[in-house]
């Protein structure tokens, strides 16, 4: 039977060949790329050392779960919160219980413990061990041009025919609207973002602890994206920052709307930051923006702002262990903030 204990700095080529048997060469390389930055010089990881449970037979590794630290907010309350992030178990051993050995080893050792974006078959030990599923969070696409409704599984006609007939609408919801308050580029979050944090975090039943240190690690210092980042300001105050990158997909380019942070009771605030966001997606020459959110409040700025809600594949399971939360915690999610920038799904 394996052994399970935590990652030791001599497990890097062992758990590197394991990954990339698992998941393909491409996706090995581009987490070795990321691996320093994800796992030891994530802010809410003090010591430095990776959160990383290890699946031994002997000298051989047939296992593993990474995760991420963070402080979530629940209820008013600070809990020690993980994202379990990149769990494998070799091949050969997989659907022998060692994946249900690895996920409760890690959930006994953390306040709550979160799943983002999980492959069917991680979805399915969740739900085969009875996490609170909680997902998906919803999914808002608004479009800027006439190719953002195009699909690459149909007919060069049909794509024709669809982007004409929708064009008018696309023009009315793609219109220029001012800003109704200052937005700035910014490079780096200050101090003040903490404050803005500790203002805001009781309006969420639940989110991950927005503080400068991991704004700054998540979204400045990573080391596989460039993101942009604005900061929308009132009375000389930052009252919000939205985090933006533009991609080439293979229909088009798309604006990605990565995360963000407003009074939630604020609608010109949000709303702002989104007409921000327009015009930035314009002059990358997008087709589309696309966002993620799950608390109640944003998602109706976004609809009122042009948004879609399209079917989202970002499914959430969340457990909560170091505060007692009724079932029904799980599921009244209307105030509980999200984004594409939790966890690593942005990679
Ligand atoms: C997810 C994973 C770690 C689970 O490990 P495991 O040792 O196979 O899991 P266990 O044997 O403890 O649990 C098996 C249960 O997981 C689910 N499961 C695992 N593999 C599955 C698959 N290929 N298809 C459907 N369900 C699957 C089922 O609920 C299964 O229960 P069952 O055997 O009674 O049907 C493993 O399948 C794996 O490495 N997958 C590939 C990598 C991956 O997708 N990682 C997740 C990234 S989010």
């Amino acid at each position: 039977m394996a052994e399970i204990d935590r990652y030791r700095p001599d497990d890097k080529r062992g758990v590197e060949a394991l990954y990339r048997r698992v998941f393909g060469h491409d996706a090995a390389e581009a987490s070795r790329l990321r691996w320093e930055w994800q796992y030891r010089r994530n802010p809410n990881n003090p010591g430095h050392e990776p959160e990383i449970w290890i699946a031994r037979e002997g000298p051989a590794i047939v296992g593993q779960y990474a995760t991420m630290p963070v402080k979530v907010a629940i209820r008013g309350q600070q809990v020690q919160g993980s994202w379990g992030m990149d769990v494998m178990v070799a091949p050969e051993r997989q659907r022998q219980g060692l994946g249900e050995v690895l996920f409760r080893t890690w959930d006994r050792h953390v306040g709550a413990s979160l799943g983002l974006g999980l492959s069917d078959s991680s979805y399915r030990l969740f739900q085969k061990l009875r996490w609170p599923d909680v997902g998906p969070v919803p999914c808002f696409v608004k479009p800027l041009t006439r190719r953002a409704l195009r699909r690459p599984n149909w007919p060069v006609a049909i794509n024709r025919l669809v982007s004409a007939l929708t064009l008018p609408v696309v023009k009315i919801v793609a219109r220029t609207r001012p800003l109704a308050a200052e937005v700035r580029l910014i490079q780096r979050f200050d101090d003040s973002f903490t404050q803005l944090w500790e203002d805001l975090s009781t309006k969420f039943n639940f989110a991950v602890r927005r503080d400068a240190a991991y704004l700054n690690w998540k979204y400045v210092s990573a080391p596989h994206v460039r993101y942009s980042i604005a900061a929308l300001r009132r009375d000389d105050h930052n009252v919000g920052y939205a985090v933006y990158r533009h991609l080439h997909e293979p229909r088009g380019r798309v604006t990605l709307l990565v995360d963000f942070l407003a009074d939630p009771d604020d609608p010109a605030g949000f709303s702002t930051l989104l007409r921000w966001i327009d015009r930035e997606a314009r002059q990358a020459d997008s087709d589309k923006i696309r966002a993620f959110a799950m608390h109640a409040g944003f998602r109706r700025i976004l609809k009122r702002s042009g948004y879609f809600q399209v079917k989202s594949t970002m499914e959430f399971v969340a457990k909560v262990n170091a505060i007692e939360v009724e079932p029904d915690f799980y599921q009244d999610t209307d105030t509980w903030h999200l984004t594409l920038g939790d966890s690593d799904q942005d990679r």
